[in-house]
């Protein structure tokens, strides 16, 4: 078997658009974390299971093992500021950017096309990422044009 050079792998999963979400929940101190993701997916219609997956290395790792629930929002084409600071190390960007509370106490961004508040159903670690299984217990949907992942880089829909 050949090979799979790890440069090339990324450059042509890079090839497959995807949306962008802020996962969050709250640390054992109780403070509101937040992390940008794409690998964001449904799983499952009925019971509604959608999943997402962390890097083994993410700083936000131990907290995601730990929590029972975290929120998905799925961003919306203006939020690209909020995608890249989610997306940076040294955080808390919610002194910012604020939040309401949802259920078991979920930080919820005041902005989204769509948020789905979660239970951890299940983690399967696999390779270095962890996936992590979440059943839907409430969604709000406000319909909006997406934030797009693409080659690297943010795009919008044209109209
Ligand atoms: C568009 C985009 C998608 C990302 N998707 C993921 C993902 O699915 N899983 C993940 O663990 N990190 C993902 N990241 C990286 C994390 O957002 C980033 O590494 C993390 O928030 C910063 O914390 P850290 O430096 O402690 O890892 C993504 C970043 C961007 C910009």
């Amino acid at each position: 078997m050949n090979e799979i050079d790890s440069r090339e792998f990324r450059d042509a999963l890079s090839s497959y658009p995807t949306g962008v979400a802020v996962i969050t929940t709250r640390d054992r101190h109780g403070e509101p974390v937040g992390i940008t993701v794409n690998s964001f997916a449904s799983v499952s219609l009925d019971p509604p299971l959608i999943l997402w997956s962390i890097d083994n290395d993410s700083g936000f790792y131990d907290v995601f093992m730990q929590t029972n629930h975290f929120a998905v929002h799925i961003l919306r084409s203006d939020q690209r500021q909020l995608s890249h600071d989610f997306s940076s190390e040294n955080a808390n960007h919610f002194d910012d950017v604020g939040h309401d509370t949802g259920i078991a106490n979920l930080p919820l961004l005041k902005t989204y096309s769509a948020v789905f508040q979660c239970e951890v159903s299940n983690r399967h670690s696999e390779g270095d990422h962890v996936i992590l299984l979440g059943r839907v217990l409430e969604l709000q949907n406000r319909p909006a044009k997406p934030l797009v992942f693409f080659a690297g880089h943010y795009h919008k829909i044209a109209d």
